[in-house]
Protein backbone atom coordinates (compact mmCIF):
# COMPACT_ATOMS: atom_id res chain seq x y z
CA UNK A 1 0.00 0.00 0.00
CA UNK A 2 3.18 2.22 1.26
CA UNK A 3 4.62 1.45 -2.52
CA UNK A 4 1.37 1.98 -4.09
CA UNK A 5 0.63 5.75 -2.32
CA UNK A 6 4.22 6.70 -3.58
CA UNK A 7 3.96 6.09 -7.02
CA UNK A 8 0.51 8.20 -7.09
CA UNK A 9 1.72 11.25 -5.27
CA UNK A 10 4.86 11.05 -7.66
CA UNK A 11 2.36 11.00 -10.92
CA UNK A 12 0.30 13.89 -8.70
CA UNK A 13 3.23 15.60 -8.20
CA UNK A 14 4.11 15.82 -11.97
CA UNK A 15 0.82 16.57 -13.22
CA UNK A 16 1.18 19.88 -11.02
CA UNK A 17 4.75 20.31 -12.11
CA UNK A 18 3.79 20.29 -16.01
CA UNK A 19 0.79 22.73 -15.62
CA UNK A 20 3.03 24.76 -13.83
CA UNK A 21 5.64 24.88 -16.39
CA UNK A 22 3.10 25.73 -18.76
CA UNK A 23 1.16 28.72 -16.78
CA UNK A 24 5.19 30.06 -16.07
CA UNK A 25 5.97 29.90 -19.66
CA UNK A 26 3.08 31.42 -20.72
CA UNK A 27 3.31 34.52 -17.90
CA UNK A 28 6.68 35.29 -18.63
CA UNK A 29 6.46 35.60 -22.45
CA UNK A 30 2.82 36.58 -23.15
CA UNK A 31 4.18 40.56 -23.02
CA UNK A 32 7.08 39.70 -25.96
CA UNK A 33 6.46 41.89 -28.85
CA UNK A 34 9.39 40.81 -30.99
CA UNK A 35 8.88 39.67 -34.60
CA UNK A 36 6.55 40.43 -37.27
CA UNK A 37 3.32 38.14 -38.78
CA UNK A 38 5.04 36.66 -42.08
CA UNK A 39 3.10 38.96 -44.79
CA UNK A 40 4.80 37.40 -47.81
CA UNK A 41 1.02 35.35 -47.79
CA UNK A 42 -1.42 38.13 -47.27
CA UNK A 43 -4.09 36.04 -45.37
CA UNK A 44 -1.08 35.74 -42.64
CA UNK A 45 -0.55 39.51 -42.34
CA UNK A 46 -3.77 40.04 -40.79
CA UNK A 47 -3.80 36.90 -38.31
CA UNK A 48 -4.37 38.36 -34.93
CA UNK A 49 -0.65 38.72 -33.35
CA UNK A 50 -1.38 38.28 -29.76
CA UNK A 51 -2.46 34.82 -30.09
CA UNK A 52 -0.54 33.19 -27.73
CA UNK A 53 -1.48 29.17 -27.16
CA UNK A 54 0.68 26.61 -25.09
CA UNK A 55 -0.34 22.96 -25.18
CA UNK A 56 1.51 20.03 -24.06
CA UNK A 57 0.40 15.90 -24.05
CA UNK A 58 1.91 12.94 -22.11
CA UNK A 59 2.02 9.65 -23.76
CA UNK A 60 -0.88 8.70 -20.72
CA UNK A 61 -3.40 11.13 -23.17
CA UNK A 62 -3.08 13.61 -20.49
CA UNK A 63 -3.41 17.37 -22.00
CA UNK A 64 -2.67 20.76 -20.05
CA UNK A 65 -2.99 23.85 -21.71
CA UNK A 66 -2.28 27.73 -21.10
CA UNK A 67 -3.19 30.38 -22.78
CA UNK A 68 -5.36 30.55 -26.16
CA UNK A 69 -5.35 27.15 -27.25
CA UNK A 70 -9.33 27.69 -29.44
CA UNK A 71 -7.55 30.17 -31.77
CA UNK A 72 -6.50 28.05 -34.87
CA UNK A 73 -3.72 28.80 -37.20
CA UNK A 74 -3.23 27.27 -40.73
CA UNK A 75 -0.71 24.73 -40.18
CA UNK A 76 2.07 25.83 -42.66
CA UNK A 77 5.33 23.72 -43.44
CA UNK A 78 4.34 21.78 -40.29
CA UNK A 79 2.54 19.74 -42.79
CA UNK A 80 5.23 18.67 -43.84
CA UNK A 81 6.76 16.40 -41.06
CA UNK A 82 3.32 14.37 -41.39
CA UNK A 83 3.29 14.00 -45.71
CA UNK A 84 6.93 13.55 -45.25
CA UNK A 85 5.74 10.53 -42.76
CA UNK A 86 2.93 9.77 -45.05
CA UNK A 87 5.34 8.83 -47.97
CA UNK A 88 7.94 6.81 -45.44
CA UNK A 89 4.83 4.70 -44.23
CA UNK A 90 3.83 4.20 -47.82
CA UNK A 91 6.88 3.63 -48.78
CA UNK A 92 9.67 2.97 -46.50
CA UNK A 93 12.54 4.79 -45.19
CA UNK A 94 14.73 4.73 -47.97
CA UNK A 95 12.04 6.34 -50.38
CA UNK A 96 12.79 9.85 -48.75
CA UNK A 97 16.54 8.84 -48.26
CA UNK A 98 17.12 8.24 -51.97
CA UNK A 99 15.00 10.74 -54.11
CA UNK A 100 14.98 13.79 -51.41
CA UNK A 101 17.73 13.52 -48.74
CA UNK A 102 17.49 14.07 -45.02
CA UNK A 103 20.99 16.61 -45.02
CA UNK A 104 20.22 20.28 -44.06
CA UNK A 105 20.66 22.41 -46.82
CA UNK A 106 21.98 25.54 -44.65
CA UNK A 107 19.92 27.85 -46.71
CA UNK A 108 16.18 29.34 -46.46
CA UNK A 109 13.39 27.24 -46.67
CA UNK A 110 12.13 28.51 -50.27
CA UNK A 111 16.17 28.48 -51.50
CA UNK A 112 16.34 28.08 -55.30
CA UNK A 113 19.94 28.11 -55.06
CA UNK A 114 19.56 24.93 -52.60
CA UNK A 115 18.27 22.88 -55.45
CA UNK A 116 21.13 23.60 -58.13
CA UNK A 117 23.18 22.36 -55.13
CA UNK A 118 20.94 19.30 -54.82
CA UNK A 119 21.77 17.62 -58.59
CA UNK A 120 23.19 14.66 -58.48
CA UNK A 121 25.84 15.64 -60.64
CA UNK A 122 26.79 17.90 -57.64
CA UNK A 123 27.49 15.26 -55.19
CA UNK A 124 24.17 13.91 -54.51
CA UNK A 125 21.00 15.51 -52.76
CA UNK A 126 21.57 17.82 -49.94
CA UNK A 127 18.34 18.74 -49.09
CA UNK A 128 15.66 17.14 -47.35
CA UNK A 129 11.40 17.10 -46.96
CA UNK A 130 10.84 20.17 -44.15
CA UNK A 131 12.20 22.70 -47.39
CA UNK A 132 9.92 23.28 -49.81
CA UNK A 133 12.03 22.00 -52.49
CA UNK A 134 11.79 18.44 -50.95
CA UNK A 135 8.21 19.22 -49.29
CA UNK A 136 6.43 19.72 -52.68
CA UNK A 137 8.51 16.55 -53.93
CA UNK A 138 7.35 14.71 -50.99
CA UNK A 139 3.72 15.84 -51.50
CA UNK A 140 4.30 14.66 -55.30
CA UNK A 141 5.36 11.17 -54.02
CA UNK A 142 2.14 10.66 -52.03
CA UNK A 143 0.22 7.88 -53.66
CA UNK A 144 -3.83 7.27 -54.84
CA UNK A 145 -4.11 8.86 -58.50
CA UNK A 146 -6.60 11.41 -58.87
CA UNK A 147 -6.05 14.81 -56.60
CA UNK A 148 -9.32 14.49 -55.17
CA UNK A 149 -7.83 10.49 -53.95
CA UNK A 150 -4.34 12.19 -52.98
CA UNK A 151 -5.36 15.02 -51.16
CA UNK A 152 -8.06 12.88 -49.17
CA UNK A 153 -4.73 10.76 -47.99
CA UNK A 154 -3.02 13.59 -46.96
CA UNK A 155 -5.70 15.08 -44.91
CA UNK A 156 -7.06 11.71 -43.40
CA UNK A 157 -3.32 11.01 -41.95
CA UNK A 158 -3.28 14.81 -40.96
CA UNK A 159 -6.67 14.43 -39.07
CA UNK A 160 -5.69 10.68 -37.07
CA UNK A 161 -2.50 12.90 -35.73
CA UNK A 162 -4.49 15.20 -34.33
CA UNK A 163 -7.32 12.73 -33.13
CA UNK A 164 -10.03 14.52 -35.08
CA UNK A 165 -11.33 15.82 -38.29
CA UNK A 166 -9.32 18.66 -39.59
CA UNK A 167 -10.43 21.14 -42.57
CA UNK A 168 -8.24 23.86 -44.67
CA UNK A 169 -8.89 27.65 -44.04
CA UNK A 170 -9.82 28.50 -47.45
CA UNK A 171 -8.86 32.02 -47.03
CA UNK A 172 -5.38 31.14 -46.32
CA UNK A 173 -5.43 28.63 -49.29
CA UNK A 174 -6.57 30.93 -52.02
CA UNK A 175 -3.96 33.75 -50.93
CA UNK A 176 -1.27 31.45 -50.83
CA UNK A 177 -2.28 29.67 -54.25
CA UNK A 178 -2.79 33.19 -55.58
CA UNK A 179 0.79 34.71 -54.74
CA UNK A 180 2.65 31.46 -54.85
CA UNK A 181 5.25 31.93 -57.77
CA UNK A 182 8.15 31.17 -56.13
CA UNK A 183 7.21 27.73 -54.97
CA UNK A 184 5.35 27.10 -58.42
CA UNK A 185 9.17 27.56 -59.84
CA UNK A 186 10.17 25.16 -56.79
CA UNK A 187 7.91 22.70 -58.47
CA UNK A 188 9.09 23.12 -61.81
CA UNK A 189 12.60 23.47 -61.34
CA UNK A 190 12.39 19.82 -59.03
CA UNK A 191 10.65 18.08 -61.90
CA UNK A 192 12.73 19.73 -64.39
CA UNK A 193 15.94 17.35 -62.65
CA UNK A 194 13.98 14.39 -62.09
CA UNK A 195 13.18 14.33 -58.37
CA UNK A 196 9.52 14.97 -59.21
CA UNK A 197 8.34 12.56 -61.69
CA UNK A 198 4.89 13.92 -63.28
CA UNK A 199 2.42 16.90 -62.40
CA UNK A 200 4.59 19.39 -60.75
CA UNK A 201 2.14 22.06 -60.77
CA UNK A 202 -0.69 19.48 -58.99
CA UNK A 203 1.91 18.67 -56.37
CA UNK A 204 2.76 22.44 -55.37
CA UNK A 205 -0.85 22.90 -55.78
CA UNK A 206 -1.71 20.13 -53.07
CA UNK A 207 1.19 21.33 -51.16
CA UNK A 208 -0.48 24.43 -50.73
CA UNK A 209 -3.27 22.99 -49.66
CA UNK A 210 -2.12 21.21 -47.31
CA UNK A 211 -0.12 23.88 -45.63
CA UNK A 212 -3.30 25.38 -45.07
CA UNK A 213 -5.26 23.25 -43.18
CA UNK A 214 -6.31 24.79 -39.60
CA UNK A 215 -5.22 23.98 -36.44
CA UNK A 216 -5.02 24.93 -32.68
CA UNK A 217 -2.39 24.46 -30.12
CA UNK A 218 -4.31 21.77 -28.68
CA UNK A 219 -4.84 19.92 -32.71
CA UNK A 220 -0.78 20.39 -32.90
CA UNK A 221 0.01 19.00 -29.62
CA UNK A 222 -1.53 15.63 -30.31
CA UNK A 223 0.30 15.49 -33.34
CA UNK A 224 3.50 16.15 -31.76
CA UNK A 225 1.93 13.90 -28.70
CA UNK A 226 1.80 11.03 -31.05
CA UNK A 227 4.96 11.18 -32.08
CA UNK A 228 6.44 11.47 -29.13
CA UNK A 229 4.22 8.33 -28.07
CA UNK A 230 5.88 6.02 -31.13
CA UNK A 231 3.20 6.81 -33.24
CA UNK A 232 0.19 6.13 -31.27
CA UNK A 233 -2.14 8.88 -30.96
CA UNK A 234 -2.26 9.35 -26.87
CA UNK A 235 -5.64 10.77 -26.81
CA UNK A 236 -7.65 8.74 -29.54
CA UNK A 237 -5.40 5.35 -29.21
CA UNK A 238 -4.99 4.71 -32.49
CA UNK A 239 -1.73 3.59 -33.89
CA UNK A 240 -1.26 6.19 -36.68
CA UNK A 241 2.44 5.26 -37.95
CA UNK A 242 4.45 2.39 -36.99
CA UNK A 243 6.73 3.39 -34.41
CA UNK A 244 9.78 1.66 -36.38
CA UNK A 245 9.36 4.67 -38.86
CA UNK A 246 9.10 7.49 -35.65
CA UNK A 247 13.20 7.71 -35.32
CA UNK A 248 13.23 8.70 -39.28
CA UNK A 249 10.41 11.58 -38.92
CA UNK A 250 12.18 12.79 -35.52
CA UNK A 251 15.69 12.57 -36.99
CA UNK A 252 14.76 15.08 -40.36
CA UNK A 253 13.13 17.07 -37.45
CA UNK A 254 16.20 17.35 -35.40
CA UNK A 255 18.08 18.37 -38.51
CA UNK A 256 15.81 20.71 -40.03
CA UNK A 257 13.06 21.83 -38.20
CA UNK A 258 13.48 24.81 -37.88
CA UNK A 259 15.57 25.65 -41.08
CA UNK A 260 19.01 27.36 -40.51
CA UNK A 261 18.61 28.10 -37.26
CA UNK A 262 18.38 24.16 -36.67
CA UNK A 263 21.42 23.64 -34.88
CA UNK A 264 20.85 26.36 -32.54
CA UNK A 265 17.41 25.43 -31.43
CA UNK A 266 18.84 21.92 -31.15
CA UNK A 267 22.15 23.12 -29.05
CA UNK A 268 19.82 24.63 -26.71
CA UNK A 269 16.58 22.18 -26.42
CA UNK A 270 17.74 18.85 -28.30
CA UNK A 271 14.27 18.34 -28.77
CA UNK A 272 13.21 17.50 -33.05
CA UNK A 273 11.01 19.91 -33.46
CA UNK A 274 9.00 21.94 -36.42
CA UNK A 275 7.66 25.45 -37.25
CA UNK A 276 5.39 27.08 -39.36
CA UNK A 277 5.13 30.63 -40.53
CA UNK A 278 1.49 30.83 -39.36
CA UNK A 279 3.05 31.12 -36.07
CA UNK A 280 3.36 27.34 -34.72
CA UNK A 281 5.67 25.44 -33.62
CA UNK A 282 5.76 21.58 -32.30
CA UNK A 283 8.59 19.71 -30.13
CA UNK A 284 8.71 15.90 -29.04
CA UNK A 285 10.76 14.67 -26.22
CA UNK A 286 10.20 10.89 -27.00
CA UNK A 287 8.67 9.15 -24.46
CA UNK A 288 7.72 12.25 -22.43
CA UNK A 289 5.16 14.57 -23.92
CA UNK A 290 4.78 16.32 -27.35
CA UNK A 291 4.27 19.77 -26.94
CA UNK A 292 3.08 22.95 -29.10
CA UNK A 293 2.55 26.48 -29.04
CA UNK A 294 0.99 29.36 -31.31
CA UNK A 295 2.10 32.78 -31.65
CA UNK A 296 2.23 34.16 -35.22
CA UNK A 297 4.88 37.09 -35.04
CA UNK A 298 8.12 35.10 -36.30
CA UNK A 299 11.89 35.65 -36.08
CA UNK A 300 13.81 36.33 -39.53
CA UNK A 301 14.54 32.76 -40.02
CA UNK A 302 10.23 32.52 -39.79
CA UNK A 303 10.10 30.87 -36.80
CA UNK A 304 7.44 31.94 -33.97
CA UNK A 305 9.66 34.29 -31.47
CA UNK A 306 6.78 33.24 -28.38
CA UNK A 307 6.88 29.50 -29.28
CA UNK A 308 10.31 28.85 -29.48
CA UNK A 309 11.48 30.77 -26.07
CA UNK A 310 7.87 28.78 -24.67
CA UNK A 311 8.92 25.71 -25.89
CA UNK A 312 12.23 25.90 -24.64
CA UNK A 313 11.19 26.78 -21.17
CA UNK A 314 8.89 24.10 -20.68
CA UNK A 315 11.30 21.62 -21.67
CA UNK A 316 13.78 22.80 -19.20
CA UNK A 317 11.82 23.07 -16.43
CA UNK A 318 10.46 18.97 -17.21
CA UNK A 319 13.73 17.52 -18.20
CA UNK A 320 12.85 17.23 -21.92
CA UNK A 321 16.15 17.53 -23.47
CA UNK A 322 16.96 14.03 -24.63
CA UNK A 323 20.58 14.41 -24.66
O1 LIG B 1 5.46 27.34 -48.84
C1 LIG B 1 5.41 28.26 -48.04
O2 LIG B 1 6.11 29.25 -48.16
C2 LIG B 1 4.47 28.14 -46.88
N1 LIG B 1 3.27 27.47 -47.27
C3 LIG B 1 5.08 27.38 -45.74
C4 LIG B 1 6.40 27.94 -45.29
C5 LIG B 1 6.68 27.76 -43.85
O3 LIG B 1 5.82 27.52 -43.03
C6 LIG B 1 8.06 27.98 -43.44
N2 LIG B 1 8.14 27.88 -42.00
N3 LIG B 1 8.63 28.37 -41.12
Amino acid sequence: ALAFLSVSTAQAQSTSDIQAALNAAHAKFKDVKDGANADYIPALAKVDSKIFGIALVTPDGKVYTAGDVKSEVSIQSISKVFTMARVIEDQGTDSILKRIGVDATGMRFNSIVSIEFAQKSLGGPEINPLVNPGAITATSMVQGGSRDAVWKRILDFHSDFAGRPLAVNKEVFDSEAATNQRNQAIGALMYAYGFIKDNPSQATDIYTEQCAISVNAKDLAVMAGTLANAGKNPVSGKQVMKSDNVPGVLAVMATAGLYDDSGKWLYRTGLPAKSGVGGGIIAVSPGKFGIAVISPPLDEAGNSVRAQLAIEAVSNALGGNPY
